[in-house]
């Protein structure tokens, strides 16, 4: 039993990660949201510090297979800095009803607030990842990095394109995303129409970029789904040096990609190589 819930270890990765985050620069002010949806047994460990005492309120989509499950998630307009040195004013623990389309929250947000405005496309994507990969992602992160919002100005936003750009720039990129990323044209954030294009495409792929704004990224756990971030944006950052300095000149060819699959047990994506 822990003398205070943000001594339990899914809590303190999750703040970690969020304080990783603000020092690399992608969190500028509120930007960005992060949601974990809790184990069974580390839910257990905390029940004593839970409020059951407040009202559903709706999710703005319905998410049926998340049902009664809890989810650790950062606050509207609360800044990512200030989550690792005051967690429970930044971030808040839900509760998802019987239906999958209300949510209470039961812990966190101390001094008033709710959840992410993102909360639809957050709920939305685990619904899609739970379905998809029996339950093994846990963690959906939204950022703002740089880099990888400077190249949707510059590439058309095909996520063939941008997929195999970015892999060509680091040769570990295809096998750290094997299937791309996606790619969502411009939308106003924050709603159900940008959840559902999202959701749809990590279908397929485990992060998306949203073009003019940021990048969504799924993953087991917190250092996983936080390393997919930063390769992505790493590579943004080696494509904008490269077309910075005149272009790409040289490159991986396609079979080079097709060989570094079979020497690593992976398969990328045979329609991005052609
Ligand atoms: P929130 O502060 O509501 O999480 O919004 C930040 C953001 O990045 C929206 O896309
Ligand atoms: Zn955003």
């Amino acid at each position: 039993m822990y003398k205070s819930i943000i001594e339990a270890p899914f809590i303190k990765g999750y703040a970690r990660m969020a304080q990783e985050g603000y020092l690399k620069g992608w969190h500028e002010r509120n930007g960005g949201n992060l949601t974990y949806r809790i184990k069974k047994e580390e839910i257990e460990e905390v029940t004593a510090f839970l409020d059951l005492s407040k009202e559903f309120v709706p999710i703005g989509a319905t998410v049926k297979n998340l049902r009664n499950e809890y989810f650790l998630v950062s606050g509207s307009g609360k800044y990512f800095s200030n989550i690792q040195c005051a967690t429970e004013e930044n971030v808040a623990i839900i509760e998802i009803d019987d239906s999958g389309e209300n949510y209470r929250i039961v812990w966190g947000l101390v001094n008033g607030g709710k959840p992410t405005s993102e909360l639809p496309a957050h709920l939305m994507n685990h619904s899609v990842k739970k379905e998809a990969i029996n339950g093994e992602h846990r963690v959906i992160y939204h950022a703002h990095p740089v880099n990888s919002i400077a190249i949707t100005f510059v590439f058309p936003l095909e996520s063939k394109v941008i997929s195999h750009l970015l892999w060509e720039m680091m040769t570990e990129c295809p096998i750290i995303f094997p299937q791309g990323v996606g790619v969502v044209p411009w939308m106003v954030p924050g709603g159900e129409k940008i959840a559902i294009a999202s959701s749809e495409l990590m279908k397929k792929y485990d992060a998306i970029i949203w073009a003019h704004h940021g990048v969504f990224c799924s993953g087991t756990d917190f250092d996983l789904t936080f390393g997919l971030m930063d390769t992505i944006e790493k590579a943004a950052e080696i494509l904008v040096k490269v077309q910075s300095m005149g272009g790409i000149k040289q490159t991986i060819s396609n079979d080079g990609f097709r060989e570094l699959g079979k020497a690593f047990n992976v398969t990328i994506n045979p329609d991005y190589l052609d």
